[in-house]
Order: structure tokens, then C-alpha cells, then sequence
């Protein structure tokens, strides 16, 4: 494989302030010792970190046993998930937290709740009763199809307690969808809502759970949480409200004594084919993960109100809006609708009436913000904002700068995380206290994360050469499979290189060992011989003045190879667009060179999205070289923006 060619020149340098490094949980004597160590022995850093983070029944015999491509991690450890959220807050010296905010939640109608660790701890004890009435027993899997309510939490957080591992679905998939994974996964309840709140209007969902158990033999029960309460209508036998079964469940439920390696839950994920992947997660090791990550890298105190803007149906809100915060005592948010309801200042509305301080959201939302305008968040009190994180895609230094500026006002550290639902946690992140950070870089692996850059052949590239993400060791919270495919497991993540892990990104390490993630290798292009990243020209492109937003896909092309495309939201509408073409590529030469500069620039108001958020590049490349698209098109956001980009030829 020809070197991916780094193009991006960012050399702005932030360092933490000493403010910061003063208070912050790892400082850089902390940091430095723990690299040290994990550097010896990533072993025992991880068993450090398991032992001082994570509440164990009984102690592991063995950190890890390794057979590639199969880990354990903490073998013999016994443990419970939801104990470690929940029970060790109330006993002991952390006693006092039982009347602290565990979860504060608003509703897109601005109703809300707040949950104090010992109203979780019943709510959760209770709901554990009512799956073990249902017939659920330790290893049973529960699937949860929910829209953003505190339920959607306790019913994890019981699957935990009792042993049954989870898979969520995320509420904007298809019956189709939800039926496949389902069935997949062989779920014997549902776990879903009558609906829940979103751009303004109540949406149903429990209509989509009817329609996917059509398909399905092995669902016993549904439980219906009662959110916007629209009649749906109930299956007697096998649909129950939530409300009901609660009613006379007992508040007393012994959480299990679960082996490290007891599965915690299966997330289904997209993958090159059509059909998803059930990425497996188990107990001890993801946990320890998760913990350890959370605490170093948004230095939680126990005074922060925490708010990481994901989704809970994706792996960050499963590891950053509930496991990671609620095991370190925290306070987390939750919010159940758009960004833009009522109006487009919602969420600025919300870190300044529930005075959020770490705040963690994606690239694609930045964006949309920058587009929307400096007053909105100028027109909020968001000086409670002492941290901020990204995370899900690479965020391009322009939206990097202006997160710095308009939301951190300059004081607030930046962490870029770089990880994935196979990771299970951050792998990739600046410390927020020690290192000093570069938009546009995730900086450095995380203590214990042996990640490098490979090119085809497997030999680690120099400094400033482009290649494969990998991950050389087995780390505590990695998958541990592919639900029920372990050679699709084998194949996909270690079948390129011998006892490594491959992540599926390009990538490359300027000289001070930064890393800098260009995105899938798949949306790598190769035009004349040179790779460039398809993220390298978008940024460029959403560096100049006059665009939002910018998607680029390669099209075949007979003398190049490849010819570059490029889909553009301009900021003064798509009219404006036309006017812009040549500026655009002229731009883009200026920024990266005459290589990058887009063979097409098409201009739409709008590019299609899955509903975490990230570009469908697949199908702007079918756009691109003018093919129908094939394969999975459930996440999509919007069908009506695909239809609206086939129109927009270049004029
Ligand atoms: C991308 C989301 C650059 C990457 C947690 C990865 C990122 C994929 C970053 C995983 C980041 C995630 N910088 N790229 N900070 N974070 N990615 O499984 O391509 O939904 O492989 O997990 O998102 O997406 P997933």
C-alpha cells in the first residue's frame, strides 16, 4: 500500500493550563509513573487500575490469559457492574452520595428528573425482580429498544445486576433492523416504550417492536414504559407496562456474583457488509476500562454535572453516559430529544440550567453549531464549562478551534478520544491536566494501550507517514467477539497482521508521536497514485468561510483512478453554491495542493447521516459514480436527502 499522504500542517499548540494540572485527578507525576509502569507491565498497570477502580467480590488468579485472538482479562474475578454503580455509593465513606444526583434527565417537553444514587439503586433492584419474574435468568439476553428515558438506564443497569446481558438497539433503527439483531442475538424480552419526544412532537416506537416479533420465535415478553402515552396497543400475554410490573416489585435484589468474564452486553455495529456485527462485551475487564478511563481523562470530581450528548443505543452512551460516570459516583446527564427543540440554542439552554461542566459531544454537532451562529451560545451562560470532549470522528482543527473559543471560551482543555464499539473504551486521548493538545490530534494512546501504525506489510511507519491504526497488546475492555461468528471475529480484526489488532483507520504520528486518525481505511482514496484522506479535504474544505459542511468520496476515474468528489453545505444556502466552485477548489489547492483539489463539488443542503451522526459515505459514493445504492440503509437519518443529492448534478 502506497503511504497515505499527511497533509494536514496544524502546528497551534495548547497547553494545560497549571490551574488545571493543580487540581486534576492524574497529574503529570501520576502519568509519568503510570506510563512507566504500564510500559513494563501493561498487565500490571491494568490490575493497578482494577484493584483501585473497580469493587471486586472475590480477586482475580490471573490478569490475563492470552490466545490470540482470545482474551480473558482478571480470570477467576467476581464482580457485579450495577454493584459498582450503585450499591458501593451508598456504604462506606462514599455513603453521603445516596442523596446525590446520579442521573439528572430532561425531556425534549423540558419535564425532568433527577435520580439520586439511592433512587437508582431501588428503581434498579426492583426492575432486576420484575425480569427475574418475567423468567430471565443469569446469561438470558434482553433487548432494549427506548428512546432516551432514565428507564433505559435501569433496565441496563438490572440486566447487570442480574447477570443478563443487553443488547440495545437504537430507537431510530427499523423493525427490519431491530428484528435482525433480535434474532441475531436469540433476546427472549423486549424492553421498548409506547414512544418518546423528538423535534417537537411525541414519535412511536412500540408499533416498530409488533412488527419486528412478527419474525421473532424467541421473544417471551415486551415491557412498555408509558412515555407519551399514545393508547399503543398491548398484546395481552406477552406486552406489560412498565409501571405495572414495578408496582408491587420488591426493592430488595442481591446483585450477582458474576465471573470477570460473564458477558455484560452484545452492540450490534456496521461493518464493511450489509449485515451488522454483534460486538461482545463482558464484565471485569470492560469495566476496568471504562472506570479508569472516565476518571483520568474528564477528571470527574464529585462536584461536576457530566453530560456526554450521545445516545445511549451507541457504544459511548453506553460507556460514557452510564457505566463509566455512574461507576466513579458521578453525576450524568441525560436528554431525550433534538438539539434544535424548541430552538436551535437547546443545548446551551441546557449546560446553563443544570450548570454543566464536562461536556462531551461529537465533531458533526460542532459543525451544525458553527453553522448556526456565534450568538446562540453567546446568548447562554456557560461558564459552569470546564471541560470538553469529542469524540466519533476526527474533528477537523477549524471545528476544534471554534469549540475552544466560543463554547470553552479558551480555558476549557480539549479532549479528542479516538476509540470504537470494539474498544469498549478511549484508547486514544490527551490527559487533560499533562498533555499539551493540537487541533485535530488525538494525541497519545491512553496508559497500557500499545497502539501503532503499520503499513501493508506489517513494519510500524515513520514519523509522518500514513498507515493502519493497530493495536499491538490485547487491552482489559477490547470485544471479546463477534456474537455467534468467531471467524468473522478472527478474519476481520486479526487476520491482516499476526496477533494484532486492526482498527480499520488510517493514520499517521508526527515527530512528537501524535497521532493523527484520517478516518476509515475505506474512505481513503488513492488519486495518481497518492492516498489521501478523505477527512483531509473535507477539512479543508469546511476551513473556508463560506462552507458548513463537506463530505468527499472517491469515483472511479479512468485516467486518475480515483477522482475526487466533494459534497458541500454551503452557509448561504445551496444557491450560493454554484458561485463557489472554483473558489472551493482553489481553496483546497491553497490548503493541501493541486493533488486534493475535488475533480466535482456538488452542493446540497444536506448530507445524508446516520442518526449518531456520522457522513454515509457508501452512499454519497453510489452518488458520486451514479450507481443505485445497495446494502443497509436503516441509520440513515433522512431518506429525502439522498433523493435531493441525486438531483444535484453539477451544473
Ligand atoms: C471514528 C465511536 C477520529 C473512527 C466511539 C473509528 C474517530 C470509528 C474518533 C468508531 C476520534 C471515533 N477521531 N476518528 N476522536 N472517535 N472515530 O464504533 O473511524 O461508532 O474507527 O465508536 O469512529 O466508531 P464507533
Amino acid at each position: 500500500m502506497p503511504d497515505i499522504e499527511s497533509l494536514l500542517k496544524e502546528k497551534r499548540v495548547f497547553k494545560p493550563a497549571p490551574e488545571f494540572t493543580r487540581q486534576a485527578n492524574w497529574n503529570k507525576k501520576t502519568i509519568d509513573e503510570y506510563r512507566k509502569l504500564a510500559a513494563r507491565s501493561p498487565e500490571r498497570f491494568w490490575a493497578k487500575m482494577a484493584k483501585e477502580n473497580v469493587s471486586w467480590f472475590s480477586p482475580w488468579k490471573k490478569v490475563l490469559d492470552w490466545k490470540p485472538p482470545f482474551a480473558k482479562w482478571f480470570v477467576g474475578g467476581k464482580l457485579n457492574v450495577a454493584y459498582n454503580c450503585l450499591d458501593r455509593h451508598l456504604e462506606g465513606e462514599h455513603a453521603w452520595r445516596r442523596n446525590k444526583a446520579a442521573i439528572i434527565w430532561e425531556g425534549e417537553p423540558g419535564d425532568s428528573r433527577v435520580l439520586t444514587y439511592g433512587e437508582l439503586h431501588r428503581e434498579v433492584c426492583k426492575f432486576a425482580n420484575v425480569l427475574k419474574g418475567l423468567g430471565v435468568k443469569k446469561g438470558d439476553r434482553v433487548c432494549l429498544y427506548m428512546p432516551m428515558v432514565p428507564e433505559l438506564a435501569i433496565a441496563m443497569l438490572a440486566c447487570a445486576r442480574i447477570g443478563a446481558p443487553h443488547s440495545i438497539v437504537f430507537g431510530g433503527f427499523s423493525a427490519e433492523a431491530l428484528r435482525d439483531r433480535i434474532n441475531d442475538a436469540e433476546a427472549k424480552v423486549v424492553i421498548t416504550a409506547d414512544g418518546g419526544y423528538r423535534k417537537g412532537a411525541g414519535f412511536a416506537l412500540k408499533p416498530a417492536v409488533d412488527e419486528a416479533l412478527d419474525g421473532c420465535a424467541c421473544v417471551t415478553d415486551v415491557v412498555v414504559v408509558e412515555r407519551i402515552q399514545n393508547g399503543t396497543p398491548m398484546q395481552s400475554g406477552r406486552d406489560h407496562y412498565w409501571h405495572e410490573l414495578m408496582k408491587d416489585a420488591s426493592a430488595t435484589c442481591a446483585p450477582a456474583k458474576l465471573d470477570a468474564e460473564h458477558p455484560l452486553f452484545i452492540l450490534y455495529t456496521s461493518g464493511t457488509t450489509g449485515n451488522p456485527k454483534g460486538i461482545l462485551h463482558t464484565t471485569g475487564g470492560y469495566l476496568t476500562h471504562v472506570t479508569t478511563t472516565f476518571k483520568a481523562i474528564f477528571d470527574i470530581k464529585d462536584e461536576d454535572v457530566y453530560w456526554c450528548t450521545a445516545d445511549i443505543g451507541w457504544v459511548t452512551g453506553h460507556s460514557y453516559v452510564v457505566y463509566g460516570p455512574l461507576a466513579n459516583g458521578a453525576t450524568t446527564m441525560m436528554y431525550e430529544g433534538v438539539p434544535t427543540h424548541p430552538g436551535p440554542d437547546r443545548w446551551w439552554s441546557l449546560i446553563a440550567k443544570w450548570g454543566v461542566s464536562i461536556f462531551y459531544t461529537a465533531p458533526t454537532a460542532i459543525r451544525t453549531f458553527i453553522r448556526l451562529g456565534d450568538d446562540l451560545p453567546k446568548a447562554h451562560d456557560l461558564s459552569s464549562l470546564r471541560l470538553l470532549g469529542s469524540v466519533g470522528e476526527p474533528i477537523n482543527p477549524e471545528a476544534w478551534m471554534w469549540y475552544h473559543r466560543v463554547i470553552g471560551k479558551k480555558k476549557c482543555p480539549i479532549v479528542d478520544t479516538w476509540w470504537q464499539t470494539e474498544t469498549g473504551g478511549i484508547m486514544i486521548t490527551p490527559l487533560p491536566g499533562a498533555v499539551a493538545t493540537t487541533p485535530g490530534s488525538a494525541t497519545l494512546p491512553f496508559p497500557g494501550i500499545d497502539a501503532a501504525i503499520y503499513d501493508e506489510e506489517g513494519n510500524e511507519v515513520p514519523p509522518g507517514a500514513g498507515g493502519l491504526l493497530v493495536v499491538r497488546k490485547p487491552w482489559p475492555g477490547m470485544l471479546r467477539g463477534i456474537w455467534g461468528d468467531p471467524e468473522r471475529y478472527k478474519k476481520t480484526y486479526w487476520g491482516t497482521f499476526k496477533n494484532t489488532y486492526l482498527a480499520g483507520d488510517g493514520a499517521h504520528r508526527d515527530k512528537k508521536g501524535y497521532f493523527w486518525i484520517m478516518g476509515r481505511v475505506d474512505d481513503v482514496m488513492n488519486v495518481s497514485g497518492h492516498r489521501i484522506g478523505t477527512m483531509e479535504v473535507e477539512s479543508a474544505l469546511v476551513s473556508h468561510p463560506n462552507v458548513a459542511e463537506a463530505a468527499v468520496v472517491g469515483r472511479p476515474d479512468d485516467i486518475t483512478g480515483t477522482a475526487i468528489v466533494a459534497f458541500v453545505t454551503p452557509t448561504g444556502g445551496t444557491d450560493a453554491g454554484a458561485a463557489l466552485n472554483q473558489t472551493l477548489r482553489g481553496h483546497v489547492t491553497k490548503e493541501i495542493g493541486a493533488i486534493a483539489r475535488p475533480a466535482e463539488i456538488r452542493f446540497t443542503d444536506a448530507l445524508p447521516k446516520t442518526r449518531s451522526g456520522k457522513i454515509m459515505r457508501r452512499l454519497l459514493r453510489d452518488i458520486a459514480s451514479d450507481k443505485e445504492s445497495t446494502g443497509d440503509t436503516s441509520t440513515l437519518e433522512d431518506f429525502s436527502v439522498l433523493a435531493q443529492l441525486r438531483e444535484s448534478e453539477e451544473d
